[in-house]
Parts: C-alpha cells; sequence; structure tokens
C-alpha cells in the first residue's frame, strides 16, 4: 500500500497549497530524495566522470556507474546494455540512426508501428523511411482502443525489419500485449522495440522475459530528473550498431587517420553527459524500488477504477481509453461534449487548481481521429488520492453544466 505520507517527499506539493496535480504523463513530479541527490553532485563534487584521477571525478564515476546499475537492475538488464541518453525521444532517434548507418533499412523494407504512438516513435521512422525507401506501416486499434491483433499478423511479414511500439500509452492509455506482438515480429525476423516511457515508471517490466530488442525510457516521467533517458540493447546488438554522436568519451583510441569506438556502453555516451541528472535518476530509481512497483501499480489501477466509475455517471462526459485497470494505464482521456478542451482545461486549473493537459498530447494522428480539437488528459501516479480524483470529477461535472 502506498502511504499518502509520501506526499510530504514532493516539494511541488507542498509549496502549491492545493494543487492537484493531473500531469504526470506529460512529467512527474520529483521527491527532495531526487532533488537532494541532484545538488550533492553540484554542491560537493562537481567534477567530470570518466576522465579524471582526482578523488572527486572517481566519487563522482562512482555515483554515476551506482545510477547505472540501478537502472539496469530495474529492468532485469545487464549493465553494459543500458545506455544514458537525454531521454526517450533520443533514444528512439540513437537507434534509427544507428540502424541506419549499419545499413540494416533498404528500399521496400517495412517498419511497422502502432495507431497510437506518440510523435516520438512516428516522426523518426517517418524521416528514416524517406531516406532509406523503406515503407511505414500502422496497426490499427478496435475499438476499444485494444490493439488489433490480426491486423498487426497481417501487417507484419518477411519484409519487416522492425516492430517498434508503445508498451502503455500517453494518450488512450492502453498497456500493450508486448511478449505476443515481441513474439509475431520475431518468427518474422523482424527487431523489436518497446517505447516503455509510460510503462517502466508505473509497473514492473522486464527486457528480458518480455525479450525486447531494444527498449527505452525517461528519467523524468518517473520522479528522476529531465535531461536523461535510457536506451536498453541487447548486447550482440548494441555491438554491431555504429555510434549516433561521436567525440570524446566514447573512444577507445583516436589517431589522424581513424578511430576506435569504447566498449558497451560508453560507445553510445559521447561527450559530457547529464552527470547530476543521471546521479539524480539512479536515487528515484531506488525511491520506486523502495515503494515497490506492485504497490505503485495496484495504488494506480484504484485510483483509475474510481475515476472511471465517477466519470461514467457525468453526462457529456466521453472516455477515450478501455476503461479496464487490467488492460489501461492510470491515464484517463475525455472530452465534455460542447466543450473545447483547451477551455476546460484552464477552467480546471483557474477554479480548482487541477493540472490536467489538453490538445493533441504529442500523439496527433490517434488524438485528432477522436477530436480534430483535441481532447482532455488526466494522469494519475503515486502520490495522487482518490480525495483528489472526486475534487476533479465534481469540478468537470460543474464546469460542464456550467458551460451548457
Ligand atoms: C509514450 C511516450 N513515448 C515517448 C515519449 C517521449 O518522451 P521524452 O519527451 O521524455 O523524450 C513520451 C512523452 O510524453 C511518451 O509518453
Amino acid at each position: 500500500m502506498i502511504s499518502e505520507k509520501i506526499r510530504e517527499d514532493f516539494p511541488v506539493l507542498q509549496n502549491n497549497k492545493g494543487l492537484i496535480y493531473f500531469d504526470s504523463a506529460a512529467t512527474s513530479l520529483k521527491p527532495i530524495q531526487v532533488i537532494e541527490a541532484t545538488n550533492n553532485y553540484y554542491k560537493n563534487l562537481g567534477a567530470n566522470v570518466h576522465r579524471g584521477n582526482h578523488h572527486l571525478s572517481q566519487q563522482a564515476t562512482q555515483l554515476y556507474e551506482e545510477s547505472r546499475k540501478e537502472a539496469a537492475k530495474f529492468i532485469k538488464a545487464k549493465e553494459e546494455e543500458l545506455v544514458f541518453t537525454r531521454n526517450a525521444t533520443e533514444s528512439i532517434n540513437a537507434i534509427a540512426t544507428g540502424l541506419e548507418r549499419q545499413n540494416y533499412f533498404s528500399e521496400g523494407d517495412e517498419i511497422v508501428i502502432s495507431a497510437l504512438e506518440h510523435h516520438a516513435n512516428i516522426v523518426p521512422w517517418q524521416e528514416l523511411c524517406k531516406r532509406t525507401g523503406s515503407v511505414l506501416k500502422i496497426a490499427e486499434l478496435n475499438e476499444d482502443f485494444t490493439l488489433n491483433m490480426q491486423d498487426l499478423q497481417e501487417k507484419v511479414s518477411g519484409k519487416t525489419k522492425l516492430v517498434s511500439v508503445a508498451h502503455a500509452s500517453n494518450t488512450v492509455a492502453t498497456i500493450f500485449p508486448v511478449k505476443e506482438i515481441g513474439k509475431i515480429a520475431h518468427e518474422n525476423n523482424a527487431l523489436f522495440l518497446i517505447d516503455a516511457a509510460q510503462s517502466v515508471p508505473h509497473f514492473e517490466v522486464n527486457a528480458k522475459k518480455i525479450n525486447a530488442d531494444f527498449l527505452v525510457i525517461s528519467s523524468h516521467k518517473m520522479l528522476g530528473p529531465t535531461g536523461v533517458g535510457c536506451l536498453y540493447g541487447k548486447k550482440d546488438l548494441l555491438e554491431e550498431m555504429p555510434p549516433y554522436n561521436y567525440g570524446g568519451s566514447m573512444i577507445s583510441k583516436v589517431t589522424y587517420e581513424n578511430t576506435e569506438w569504447a566498449s558497451l556502453p560508453e560507445k553510445f555516451e559521447a561527450g559530457t553527459m547529464p552527470i547530476a541528472e543521471v546521479i539524480g535518476f539512479g536515487e528515484a530509481v531506488r525511491y520506486l524500488k523502495k515503494l515497490g512497483m506492485e504497490n505503485v501499480h495496484e495504488h494506480e489501477k484504484k485510483l483509475l477504477n474510481h475515476c472511471i466509475e465517477k466519470m461514467k455517471e457525468i453526462d457529456r462526459v466521453k472516455m477515450y481509453c478501455p476503461q479496464d485497470a487490467e488492460n489501461q494505464g492510470g491515464i484517463v482521456l475525455f472530452g465534455v461534449k460542447g466543450i473545447d478542451a483547451v477551455d476546460l482545461g484552464v477552467a480546471l486549473d483557474e477554479s480548482k487548481n487541477i493540472a490536467t493537459r489538453s490538445g493533441m498530447h504529442c500523439a496527433e494522428p490517434i488524438v485528432s481521429s477522436l477530436n480534430p480539437k483535441g481532447l482532455g488528459r488526466a494522469s494519475f501516479y503515486l502520490y495522487n488520492t482518490i480525495e483528489e480524483i472526486d475534487t476533479f470529477v465534481d469540478e468537470v461535472t460543474a464546469i460542464s453544466k456550467a458551460f451548457k
């Protein structure tokens, strides 16, 4: 069980009395432990990592590498398979660039994504297809926002080189059956990439068990600082894949004529990394581990079920999600008939200090197909409460009556 006492760990909740923060899918709040770990680096160490013989550099390196150890263990990966990047978006771009430099994609090859992807898992592949002559295919959803597995089966074929899908959607909130999807990809000799930006923060994810070839994460969505992401890749694939950034730190030998790459994971970490943020991210992982991901997931399911049941009672509200906490993350995408989503978001903020998000949610293809003017989104995390959901639902009800 998650105690309400943990709210005291979150300065933004303490410094903004009455705030109801329902925008964790955009970015999560950070506990004081993470903020202090980040500050500690700047206050007490300050040195660069992997490049100094003095004790401050060595201590900073140790903390940086401990974060890698924590993050790798968290998704059951090996440390050398866990590369730090700036965010999930950069991780996907790194994979796209690396595979392209490896000449993995040719004209007529196919990449399959789903209809609910975030722009981060659409745009890099669209651009890659323009350059390589490969073709992007979209696996459709069912009416209830689950993945149409038959359509996926039909779209993945011998021509498919990559299947890349979100584990959990940041809009319609569906949790995809990634193990099954990966099996279909592998039966067709395609690589399998999981965008885990909205799953790893909320429930246990085992990269090995689901047999992901690549998996990407963003620290800031899981209580960690902004500016850090992870790229997990199977060791043999990362070893084969060329780096996407060149420069210092990612080399083992440089002459005027040629360069040899460092071994994993440094090969993919060119230049000075966001050291303080990586150290803070390690603390975020420790914080989540201490709470227990089972407890985090149970807590969110409780909030979600409560919200869904109460939202069903409001006239003119339509929810765009599976409405089933077993197959849905802690997100409710919704619209109120006759009210613009942005107006509703502003009204919730102004009347009751409720922070939601409105618009396209960086997933314009799916959201605009549901409402060309955008939708509202309430997204929950471990610091939210049932009482906050009651206030939110009451306020949506009041606003929907006032706008009549
Ligand atoms: C499902 C999903 N994928 C990828 C991203 C991109 O994350 P970032 O902006 O941290 O790179 C997001 C962020 O909203 C997301 O929700």
